[in-house]
């Protein structure tokens, strides 16, 4: 496939040589169309060795080739890694100043960019609105991560990681990096039993990069709490970060989004909501129960990966508890009720996709795929995402790994990588399920 990698000037353009090679390694064509800036970061020299090919950055460089319709003409795919702020701004402008941005308004390919920027920059409302634009017209802009970035600071705005770039621009075009490694995993990637999905499927509801659009979902995330007194409770360490991945992968991919956010942080819901994400906060197991019930009426898919307090105290003091010298406590806890197994079991619409998450460490009586089978069968959702949690893994890492397990607890697949990378996964395992619109016509 003729691929165009656009790098625009920031420091993570080091990091697109190495998405470069993912993309050449996978056997595709790749020219690149650095803008004349960021040759300061990452020479000519690079890109050439690694691409093979001559490296432009003006349209009057070979202009008897007029590589500046040629080029976004004949792309299949046009990827650009890093794009700063002021390549947003004179995408959405339609500027055509430089080399990379006359292929942007000659290609009629998808379009994926990353960007990768300071936080302040990234949230400032003019890029807000660039990005806005841009997503309108269709092009595929992913959400930055969070982290460190160039200085000592840090919040969202680092380049994702090369292959998780990578597995998002050809997911566009219906299609998947090799598994490099061989584990099966992918890096970062999903696996699926029965295969790939076929690029027709990823055209059903609308383009490659949109496949969830015109789907409402709901994404539970985060972990509930039940009031022991004022000011104390009884909780648990999920952050909401794989829900949160969750729910702006599916935003991204064009579905409109109710995220019943259990007390989630609001520093984890960085950057903030897109606009077709609607964030109900919640604190118990009774409130994330109705609220998720509510959005749930009118959903194709309602996505549980909130840790929900199995207990409540059968009370709640409201005064403070005091403590009476030398004597313990006994907490008398009743059972809060199984929210994801009442959705399997009654579909509060029909067709409903209803998917749960299983919090699992093995134990004398089974492993973690053991206990995940058991509980896939008991609570009857579509798919069960099955974790390993605790000695580190799952809850508050930036890294996730889960196994699909279906109702009947067979695996069908498994997913490994950043939280945005198992989200992606996750849905497009979760998009098999989803049955066709019906035609209106
Ligand atoms: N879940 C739910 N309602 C509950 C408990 C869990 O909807 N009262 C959902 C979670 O959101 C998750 C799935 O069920 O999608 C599995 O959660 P988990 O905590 O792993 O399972 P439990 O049912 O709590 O089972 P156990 O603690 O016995 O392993």
């Amino acid at each position: 496939m003729r691929i165009v990698l656009g790098v625009s000037a920031g420091i993570a353009a080091y990091k697109s040589a190495l998405l470069l090679r993912l993309l050449t390694e996978a056997g595709h064509d790749v020219r690149v169309v650095p803008t004349p800036a960021s040759l300061q970061f990452v020479g000519r020299a690079t890109w050439e060795a690694l691409s093979g090919h001559p490296v432009t950055t003006d349209v009057w460089d070979d202009v008897a080739r007029v590589e500046h319709v040629s080029l976004g003409r004949e792309a299949e795919l046009v990827v650009v890694a890093p794009a700063t702020a002021d390549l947003l701004a004179r995408a959405a402008g339609g500027h055509s100043d430089d080399l990379l941005t006359a292929v942007l308004l000659t290609a009629r390919c998808p379009v994926l960019m990353a960007p990768a920027m300071h936080t302040e920059m990234w949230e400032h409302p003019a890029t807000r609105a660039n990005v806005a634009t841009l997503r309108s017209r269709g092009v595929h802009v992913l959400d930055p991560d969070s982290g460190r970035l160039t200085g000592p600071d840090t919040g969202p705005g680092r380049l994702p990681e090369p292959a998780v770039i990578a597995a998002a621009a050809l997911r566009l075009v219906g299609q998947t990096l090799p598994d490099a490694d061989g584990d099966g995993t992918g890096d970062g990637v999903v696996t699926l039993n029965g295969g790939e999905r076929a690029p027709d499927e990823s055209t059903t509801r609308g383009d490659g990069g949109q496949d969830l659009a015109g789907l409402r979902v709901v994404v539970s995330a985060g972990g509930t709490r039940e009031p022991l007194d004022p000011v104390r409770y009884l909780g648990n360490r999920s952050t909401g970060r794989q829900g949160w991945a969750l729910a702006r992968a599916a935003a991204a991919r064009g579905a409109s989004v109710t995220l019943v956010a259990a007390n989630v942080e609001p520093s984890v819901l960085t950057p903030s909501a897109p606009d077709d994400v609607v964030v109900r906060p919640v604190e118990t197991t009774a409130e994330l129960r109705a609220a998720v019930r509510e959005a749930a009426a009118d959903a194709d898919v309602v996505v549980m990966a909130a840790a929900i307090a199995d207990y409540r105290p059968s009370t709640t003091a409201e005064h403070k508890l005091k403590k009476s010298d030398g004597a313990g406590l006994t907490l008398e806890l009743v059972q809060n009720p199984d929210v994801l197994a009442e959705l399997a079991a009654q579909r509060l619409r029909p067709g409903q996709v209803v998917v749960g998450f299983a919090a699992e460490t093995g134990d004398g009586t089974g492993d973690v795929l053991d206990h995940g089978r058991a509980k896939a069968i008991r609570k009857g959702a579509d798919l069960l995402a099955v974790n390993a949690v605790g000695g580190g893994r799952g809850f508050g890492t930036p890294d996730n790994e889960v196994t699909l397990l279906d109702a009947t607890g067979a695996e069908v697949g498994r997913a490994a990588g950043s939280k945005d990378a198992v989200a992606h996964a996750l849905w497009d395992a979760v998009v098999r399920l989803v049955p066709p619109p019906v035609d209106s016509a």
